[in-house]
């Protein structure tokens, strides 16, 4: 198991470029099912949930060339309709080749994904929404196997808001028979970015970025190149570590427009933000105020930033209060930041910290991948060396943040 061994106190100062983002990468990795054509991608991000990705689709018969953040996939010779359940269980987002594959070889048999730390994740939403469209779907065996000569054009309303549930849906829709439409749809950018590439491939897809979505099915699909969209969690994660820390960052090749709820919540932390184009700086030089956040799905304060608030809140001035309404298990992170020392109470999905001036290092293990980017950030500001343990959890989403992290001057190594 290898973990980081960080020495807190250091500022962060400089350049770091954000990387593609891990949940539009996923999706629309798996959107190169739809075409026997060749799908080209950019700006593809190196970390271990894309590669998982790429060795399912490889194994489904997808061709895939590799050229740095290049990525060609050609699944002109698919002989295999299933994700099994050891590539399902360290990859959840494996269930994005559902829709796919049943729209455009009319059969699929993937593994149901099982919860995880953060949650029991159904995904009743996603089987629902394809026998709505008419196929025929059984569970046996822990796997979903469905099947539909042709999916036709549903309207279907989402009871929740579900990111991956859009995507498999809207990814089937845009080769089924009809209209399709899809209400209380989630509008995340990271669904944004994978219906421009659809589009790009020839998809009829309107209302995007709204919470109702209208696609026309199309008998085929044609290759395309797409440039996957700046990650707004890496760069929010950045932007929480200067901002406990302290110093004078610059974000390069990421977008502001996406990050208005989390910037506006470091604004009010005492952060200063300037934007312009694609680069976002920060400076901070004073002990952050505590400020309360409450997840809710876009363009409300992203859950997949509330560990790393947390942390920030751990060392402010002052008390606040974190709500997490998307997850029911998200606070992994609590009993190990309260191991360095951090003064935080749990009452259901509510969480209340009470600042302290100093946190102390320790040994302390990430859970969630989002949770062990909140221990890193605690590891930076607490006094002496913090080692946090089981980071694959860490590089599933972020590609070589301990690179990153020291090139701003952060004293992180890895130990083997
Ligand atoms: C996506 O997960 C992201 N993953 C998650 O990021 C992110 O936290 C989440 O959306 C919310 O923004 C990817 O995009 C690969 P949901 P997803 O379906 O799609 C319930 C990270 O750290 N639900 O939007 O699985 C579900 O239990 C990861 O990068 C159902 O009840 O999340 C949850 O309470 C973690 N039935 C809520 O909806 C369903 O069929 C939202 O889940 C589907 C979801």
């Amino acid at each position: 198991m290898q973990k980081l061994a960080i020495q807190g106190g250091n500022r962060l100062n400089g350049e770091v470029r954000i990387s593609g983002a891990k949940n539009a990468a996923l999706p629309i990795l798996c959107a190169s099912l739809l075409s026997g054509d060749t799908l080209q991608l950019g700006n593809v991000p190196d970390m271990s949930d894309v590669a998982t990705m790429c060795k399912l689709l490889q194994q489904m018969g997808v061709k895939i060339g590799k050229d740095g953040g290049q990525i060609t996939l050609s699944a002109a010779h698919i002989d295999k309709l299933e994700a099994p359940y050891d590539m399902v269980k360290t990859m959840r987002a494996a269930i994005l080749v559902l829709g796919p594959l049943v729209a455009r070889f009319g059969e699929a048999r993937v593994s149901l994904p099982g919860g995880c730390a953060i949650g029991s994740r159904p995904v009743d939403l996603h089987i629902k929404g394809l026998q709505a469209m008419g196929a025929e779907v059984h569970i046996e065996h822990g796997y979903i196997h469905a099947q539909a000569k042709r999916l036709k054009g549903a309207r279907i309303f989402f009871d929740l808001v579900s990111v991956t549930g859009t995507e498999n849906l809207m990814m089937a829709a845009a080769l089924a028979d009809g209209v399709t439409v899809l209400e209380n749809a989630a509008r995340e950018p990271e669904v944004v970015d994978l219906a421009h590439c659809l589009i790009a491939m020839g998809a009829k897809i309107e209302g995007v970025g709204s919470d109702t979505l209208t696609i026309t099915g199309v008998d085929k699909l044609h290759g395309a190149s797409h440039s996957v969209m700046p990650d707004r969690i890496e760069s929010g994660t950045f932007l929480v570590a200067a901002t406990a820390a302290g110093g004078n960052i610059t974000l390069t090749d990421a977008r502001a427009d996406i990050l208005e709820n989390v910037l506006e919540k470091l604004h009010e932390a005492g952060a200063t933000i300037k934007v312009s184009g694609s680069t976002i700086n920060l400076q901070m030089s004073q002990r952050p105020k505590a400020v309360n956040v409450r997840t809710a799905p876009y363009p409300a304060f992203p859950t997949d930033m509330q560990a790393q608030f947390m942390a920030l809140n751990c060392i402010a001035e002052g008390s606040a209060m974190v709500v997490e309404t998307i997850f029911e298990n998200r606070f992994m992170h609590v009993q190990e930041l309260r191991r360095l020392g951090a003064q935080i109470d749990v009452e259901g999905n509510t969480a209340v910290i009470k600042g302290c001036a100093q946190l102390e290092g320790a040994a302390i293990m990430a859970t969630d991948l989002r949770a062990s980017a909140s221990l890193v950030i605690a590891g930076l500001v607490a006094q002496g060396e913090t080692i946090v343990d089981r980071i694959y959890h860490l590089d599933r989403g972020y590609e070589h943040i301990e690179a990153k992290l020291s090139a701003l001057g952060a004293q992180i190594r890895r130990l083997k």
